[in-house]
């Protein structure tokens, strides 16, 4: 009697003990933007599934676009073949990703945003989509770090040959490669120009 008194005090205590656990909360924006760096070591042998990666690329979806054209497209490197083959594309960059189980190609369609029926709206012209690109993309890596995941945004990378593994048709320009994983480092945060000298009030 006495030990099923023991065993129910035990599960009752579990029980109020699991209630009163306070799920782990999403950071806030600002703690994002603090800890987002960019990472040049990460953690061997943790993958990313495609799940997370869906969530991820769900979020860039919310980004503005020019006209809502939506003009970027990401082409996902989670197969091992893929990956050690992007490995071998992103010139002296392979040593510092080596380790991230992703990497994610981001290309924007040309003649979308910055155009109308074919005929740009102004001298801007495909540089809109490009624009929009780089909006997606910064949606991606701070969602990235909202979900515990460290990134490296990738301009040396050879555009061609991404363009030939990935089957990218012509009419879209490859932009970043952007490695994923867990970071393996403790990045410092870079020196930023002063304030007053990118923004002028008036
Ligand atoms: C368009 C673009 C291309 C970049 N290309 C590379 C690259 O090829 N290799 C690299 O190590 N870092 C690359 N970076 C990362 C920058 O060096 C980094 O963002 C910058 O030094 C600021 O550091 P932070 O991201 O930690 O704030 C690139 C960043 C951007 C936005």
């Amino acid at each position: 009697m006495k030990g099923l008194f023991a065993t129910a005090l035990a599960v009752l205590l579990l029980a109020g003990c699991a209630g009163n656990q306070t799920p782990a909360s999403s950071p806030t924006l600002d703690e994002v933007f603090a800890t987002r760096r960019s990472i040049r070591a990460y953690e061997a042998g943790k993958t990313i599934s495609e799940a997370e990666v869906r969530e991820l690329l769900t979020a860039t979806q919310n980004a503005p676009s020019w006209a809502n054209q939506q003009p970027s497209k990401y082409y996902v490197a989670i197969g091992a073949e893929k990956r050690e083959a992007v490995l071998e594309l992103i010139g002296g960059n392979k040593e510092r990703v080596i380790n991230a189980p992703v990497f994610i190609v981001s290309t924007f369609e040309r003649g979308k945003s910055g155009f109308f029926r074919g005929t740009p709206t102004d001298a801007t012209g495909d540089f809109w989509g490009a624009y929009d690109n780089g909006l997606s993309n910064a949606y991606l890596i701070l969602k990235a770090r909202a979900m515990g995941f460290d990134t490296l945004i990738m301009g040396m990378r050879d555009a061609d040959a991404l363009r030939a593994l990935f089957a990218i048709p012509e009419n879209e320009t490859v932009l970043a490669v952007i490695a994923l994983g867990y970071r393996a480092q403790d990045p410092s945060t870079p020196v930023h120009r002063p304030l007053d000298e990118i923004a002028k009030f008036f």
